[in-house]
């Protein structure tokens, strides 16, 4: 398998004017010689789907552990970011660090820049009622108090949703996995220390799970076109404080980035 070749095939080398060309949108995204502010990768290095950790030393034991072929493309702000093959297909990782914030950058240039399609955030979350250690959890929509979205709805409350078909691909994946995994909305919270009872409210409202990114990636994508899900274990209870350890978090881990990847194939 020869990565370039099979990118180019599927049409991912383009110039960076042909990029501004077909992308008009009020986004705009500065480059320092033909790469963006915040990815040091060529047009073209970038697999048109995207695998998201926000560690991005996850993001290298993504593309050790699961990836053939691989290249590193990013090491800008040790952000790092790889292209490798799974099952022939072109896939990239790209850590993203924490929050609504960080993750926007990533995604943006992602996206607006590198021409890809499909991005699937593989991350932890805190688990709430109904939720059990180490479950996995589909975010079919992604509630939050980040207030990054309201500013371009002129403060409607708009709901981010993930993408139905990666949803649904990523659903059947889980279940030949036999995970014990749930559908359903999270809340990306700003705080990830948090004294208030705000997560009760949530919790019953039926909310899953908080982490601290989804409802950015979702209204990015959806403002841009693109296909994105979130997908993430449980690592830690909100209720008791109960938490896994590292060895727990690594297989955990290992079964959503099977699923991630599965539901990312063509
Ligand atoms: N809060 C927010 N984000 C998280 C948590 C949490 O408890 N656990 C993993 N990601």
């Amino acid at each position: 398998m020869h990565l370039n070749r099979e990118l180019h095939r599927l049409g991912t080398h383009r110039s960076t004017n042909w990029l501004e060309v077909i992308c008009p949108t009020r986004i705009q995204v500065r480059y320092i010689d033909g790469m963006t502010t915040h990815i040091g990768a060529e047009v073209g290095q970038i697999a048109p789907t995207v695998l998201l950790p926000g560690d991005p030393l996850r993001a290298q034991w993504i593309a050790q552990n699961f990836l053939d072929d691989v290249m590193q493309y990013n090491s800008v702000r040790n952000m790092f970011g790889f292209t490798g093959t799974y099952k022939g297909q072109p896939v990239s990782v790209q850590g993203t660090g924490m929050g609504v914030p960080s993750i926007s950058i990533y995604v943006t240039e992602l996206f607006k820049d590198y021409d890809v399609q499909t991005a699937i955030r593989v991350g932890t979350c805190g688990g709430l009622g109904g939720t059990k250690l180490r479950d996995v959890v589909i975010a079919m929509a992604a509630s939050t108090d980040s207030g990054v979205n309201r500013r371009l709805t002129k403060g409607l409350d708009y709901a981010p949703i993930a993408n139905f078909e990666l949803l649904e691909k990523a659903v059947a994946a889980a279940r030949t996995h036999g995970v014990n995994f749930h559908v359903g909305g999270v809340a990306t919270v700003d705080l990830f220390y948090d004294d208030s009872d705000a997560l009760k409210i949530l919790e019953s409202l039926g909310v899953l799970a908080v982490e601290m990114e989804t409802s950015g990636l979702y209204r990015i994508a959806a403002q841009l076109k693109r296909r994105a899900l979130t997908i993430c274990t449980v690592s830690d209870m909100i209720a008791t404080g109960e938490s896994t350890d590292s060895a727990e978090r690594e297989t955990g881990f290992s079964q959503m980035v099977e699923i991630a990847l599965e539901a990312a194939l063509e």
